[in-house]
């Protein structure tokens, strides 16, 4: 699997920062990067906290049983862990230090002895007057990759240390990934050695399943017979007296823990310091919700893609940093990079590995997690590793580059690089005060560069939806059954979903937050007003009007502004704005440009109104028999086409002569925006949010379907300048859509809508959004792939015609090519060609429109760009075997609007 076995559910804001204001933050936090406020952390390079939720963890979060006693996300928990790791029963806590303080508390004597592989001694042992003794066998091989398995223990020392403490070793304690090099893990081999030893003396076997998954796919991975993930987990967990977990780690929970004992009277024995420490038996210091979450993602840990994707990310990050020349080794949960290779200049007063955490941050705004006790830090193995750890589902490969250039562009500067001393005597990390040895950590570019060299998306992914990984026989099928229409389809039969970017949107973090915190009432209610005010602000409309969605907008338009009779030009057309503008009486004409109907022009303001036709129209019927111009910003049907900013001036001098009214449909108007930044002379330096604003500004109205370019999953917009319009508009809409004030929408999807509104107006959010088209579109064409150029804004269009050239247009190459696709690789597109058109009623014939097109539409924040790579390299594979792929005929063809419900079978069985 080379992209992501998830789409995109929720996103969160990441903050950009320039060098020179990181510089400003450290300094304020005496260059302590563990000090450094989260709103100043491009990427939090650590798995505990900003791992991603999946959707039903999210859900899980909202059901959670919070009783005292006896709750149901108890036992959800439980069944949870029985059903994966085979224990009957389990004592909840609060986290893992929960755990191992029950653990330490029962079992720890003073003058006890723990063996273990852990790195560190731990804190609760000696609390309890016991004796930590490190057994781990691979410190000295610090360079080699988790294939080495370096968290084994050094088994000839454990039996030695075993026969010298003898009944005073209370526990072996194995973590399955101790810390270090970015998470060493324990190999299968090395614990069934560990069990047998421990077994002997009669001394429990305690393993931390913390990264059960990463530790089980490394094991899994080279063995023979291969292991699948659940079994390799099994055994792993099977080797345990007393198991633990911490369920921030591969279970992506924030807080939670659990410790079980296989002996039943242990067990009971630290059940009953639960009370004590933790909470009750039932809950353990978690809230329902808590264990909801944590129960889910014990589940989630069975579906071995997730896992095999975390572990193929961590592989490209750390190819990524080596192909910079940057000395990293990789680990099972994150890259550990070399501090002394990078900074070898510097003395160990000069704390490298807290110098290059600083310029880390500084350059490529991550932040290493450094914690614990200080003095750790400063003596090897800990002093000369700074580890990035990888959080789990949260980042893309763009940010992941991001990273990997600028900590490149660090290592070429390396002998620039100052060391930091200490100005006070810290017991932990987190209480260290430094000051730069010399002036400056290292020398900034005095302009403080403010873009990234490689820039990636501005979100991070908070939750994520599952993906269903399907197989070619599987989806062989699944097409027959829907009669080789994609319309036909089960989404969750589909791997990518390209089949339209309307509705959706992944929200953002922010957008649900309020939507938490709605007033619900039919009555005017301050969402509405704080809508109509944002609109206002942006768009720059006087009156608006909010709508369900785009095409109730159109219909209340077209009904009060058309007269009988009146013609409608636009720019090309969309479906359901010319059907409502013929249901009142109007007549559309198209007077786009005419490289609009070119699928080989290149020009880049394809969306353009050609005023010569405007003029010539104007001339044959009068301005009076024109009801309003309909302008649609990157023009749909055309591919997502804009039109530009000197075109809508002379449209509207042209109108203003004639006194014609311009309407929009600004369904995707910020993107047309970006366009005229990114393309028409003089806009590069302004801002998308006032390019959209002076768009608008030459027009008297628009109708939006908010579904698009405003990232929501539901709305609709009808504004105007005219308050006698708006009146009539508002009248209208009490009779067909619902209340005044919200115009038949959830309150909760207009705060959403509000909000949205403000997000796609961002630069950085818009410039990757266009850039994930621009960029798919341009590895197509560089494969030789026929489609419409040049690449617009939501969607790339493929030529049919030119993809399968052997099949004739009755025998509908577009559905054919749509189908294809998906059998190949679990993409769904759509069909926009001779099926869409339909027959003429007076011939019966086929129209066989010019444009025999399939529509691959990118949905907003939802997939990456390993996602758009996935569907080149699929398409490149069809385009390769295009020959095997053979027309199609009708085996049911409804009366209207045949795209949507017909059923086809191809002529000749396909070879795919
Ligand atoms: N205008 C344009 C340009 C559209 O693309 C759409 C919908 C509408 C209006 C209608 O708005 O769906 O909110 O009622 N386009 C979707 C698509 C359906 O797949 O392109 P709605």
């Amino acid at each position: 699997m080379h992209s992501e076995p998830f789409k995109l559910k929720e996103v969160q804001a990441i903050p950009q920062r320039a060098p020179f204001e990181r510089w400003n933050t450290l300094k304020a936090h005496r260059f302590n990067i563990s000090q450094v406020p989260t709103e100043e952390v491009t990427f939090e390079m650590v798995v505990r906290g900003p791992s991603s939720w999946s959707q039903f963890q999210k859900a899980g979060f909202m059901v959670g049983d919070e009783a005292y006693a006896g709750a149901r996300s108890y036992y959800t928990l439980e069944a949870a862990v029985r059903a994966l790791f085979g224990v009957e029963a389990i004592v909840p806590t609060h986290n893992g230090v929960g755990a191992e303080k029950l653990l330490a508390t029962v079992l720890v004597k003073p003058g006890g002895v723990v063996l273990h592989n852990r790195g560190a001694d731990s804190p609760l042992v000696i609390a309890h007057g016991g004796e930590c003794l490190d057994v781990t066998a691979g410190h000295d091989s610090a360079t080699a990759g988790p294939k080495s398995f370096r968290g084994d223990l050094d088994l000839s020392a454990l039996a030695a240390l075993l026969e010298r403490h003898g009944d005073r070793v209370a526990y072996v304690h194995v973590d399955l990934c101790p810390e270090g090099s970015g998470g060493r893990p324990v190999s299968i081999e090395n614990l069934s050695r560990v069990r047998e030893l421990t077994r002997a003396r009669g001394v429990p076997l305690v393993i931390d399943l913390s990264d059960v998954s990463a530790v089980a796919w490394w094991n899994g991975r080279d063995a023979t017979p291969k292991l699948d993930l659940v079994t390799a987990m099994a055994q792993l967990a099977g080797y345990g007296d007393i198991l633990l977990m911490d369920a921030s780690r591969a279970p992506r929970a924030d807080v939670g823990g659990f410790v079980a004992a296989l002996d039943p009277n242990l067990h009971e024995e630290i059940r009953s310091q639960v009370v004590v420490f933790e909470g009750l038996h039932t809950y353990g210091g978690m809230t329902g919700r808590a264990m909801e979450v944590f129960a889910l993602g014990i589940e989630e840990l069975a579906k071995p893609e997730m896992e095999d994707w975390h572990q193929t990310q961590l592989g490209v990050f750390h190819e990524l940093l080596v192909a910079a020349g940057v000395p990293a080794v990789r680990g099972a949960r994150g890259v550990m990079l070399d501090v002394t290779s990078f900074l070898g200049h510097l003395p160990p007063e000069e704390h490298p590995k807290f110098t290059l955490a600083a310029a880390v941050y500084l350059l490529a705004g991550a932040r290493a997690p450094i914690e614990g006790s200080f003095a750790r830090h400063l003596t090897a193995p800990a002093a000369a590793e700074l580890v990035l750890e990888l959080p789990r589902f949260a980042f893309t490969r763009d940010h992941l580059a991001q990273v990997a250039t600028d900590i490149g562009a660090l290592w070429q500067r390396r002998e620039e690089i100052a060391g930091l001393k200490l100005v006070n005597e810290p017991e932990f990390v987190d209480e260290a005060r430094f000051a730069p040895a010399r002036e400056r950590l290292l020398a900034l570019d005095p302009r403080g560069e403010c873009r990234p060299v490689e820039p990636s998306e501005p979100w991070k992914i908070a939750v994520f939806e599952p993906l269903k990984v399907t197989d070619k026989a599987y989806r062989r099928e699944a097409m027959v059954e829907a009669g080789y229409n994609t319309f036909l389809l089960r989404s969750e039969d589909v791997y990518l979903d390209l089949l339209t970017d309307s509705g959706t949107t992944a929200m953002s973090s922010r957008q649900w937050e309020g939507m938490t915190a709605t007033t619900d009432t039919p009555f005017a209610n301050r969402h509405a007003r704080e809508l109509e005010d944002t609109v206002r602000s942006v768009l720059g409309f006087e009156h608006v009007i909010p709508t369900h969605q785009g095409r109730a907008a159109e219909h209340i338009m077209s009904q009060v502004m058309i007269r009988p009779g009146q013609l409608v030009p636009g720019n090309m057309y969309f479906t359901t704005t010319k059907l409502h503008q013929e249901m009142a009486g109007g007549v559309f004409v198209d007077i786009i440009v005419d490289d609009a109907h070119d699928p080989t022009s290149t020009f880049r303001f394809k969306g353009n109104l050609d005023c010569a036709k405007l003029q010539a129209e104007i001339e044959r019927v009068g301005a009076d028999n024109i009801a309003y111009i309909s302008a649609e910003c990157c023009v749909n049907l055309a591919g997502g086409q804009p039109l530009s900013m000197a075109n809508l001036r002379d449209l509207a001098t042209l109108c203003q002569r004639h006194e014609i009214p311009i309407m929009f449909d600004a369904t995707r108007a910020v993107e047309n925006a970006h366009f005229i930044k990114q393309e028409e002379p003089g806009y590069a330096h302004r801002t998308v949010r006032s390019i959209l604003t002076e768009m608008m500004s030459y027009g008297d109205g628009c109708t939006i379907s908010c579904k698009k370019d405003f990232l929501v999953n539901m709305g609709g917009i009808l504004a105007c300048n005219d308050a006698a319009l708006a009146t009539r508009f508002r009248r209208m809409l009490r009779v067909w859509e619902g209340e005044l004030g919200n115009g038949g929408l959830d309150n909760k999807d207009i705060v959403a809508l509000s909000r949205g509104l403000l997000e796609s107006v961002e630069d950085d959010y818009i410039r990757a959004r266009i850039d994930q088209t621009q960029i798919l579109g341009q590895k197509l064409i560089r494969a030789g792939i026929p489609i419409v150029l040049p690449p617009g804004s939501h969607a790339i269009f493929l030529d049919a015609r030119r993809f399968l050239p052997h099949i004739d247009q009755d025998e509908f190459p577009a559905q054919a090519l749509a189908a294809a696709i998906y059998i190949e690789t679990g993409v769904r597109t759509m069909e926009r060609g001779n099926v869409s058109k339909g027959r003429c009623p007076k011939t019966g014939e086929n129209y066989r429109p010019k444009l025999e097109l399939v529509r691959c539409t990118i949905s907003r924040r939802v997939y990456t760009n390993d996602h758009m790579d996935f569907v080149v390299e699929g398409l490149k594979r069809l385009y390769e075997r295009r020959e095997s792929i053979s027309g199609l005929r009708f085996s049911h063809e409804p009366k209207v609007l045949r795209f949507f419900q017909g059923r086809f079978e191809p002529l000749m069985s396909w070879d795919l």
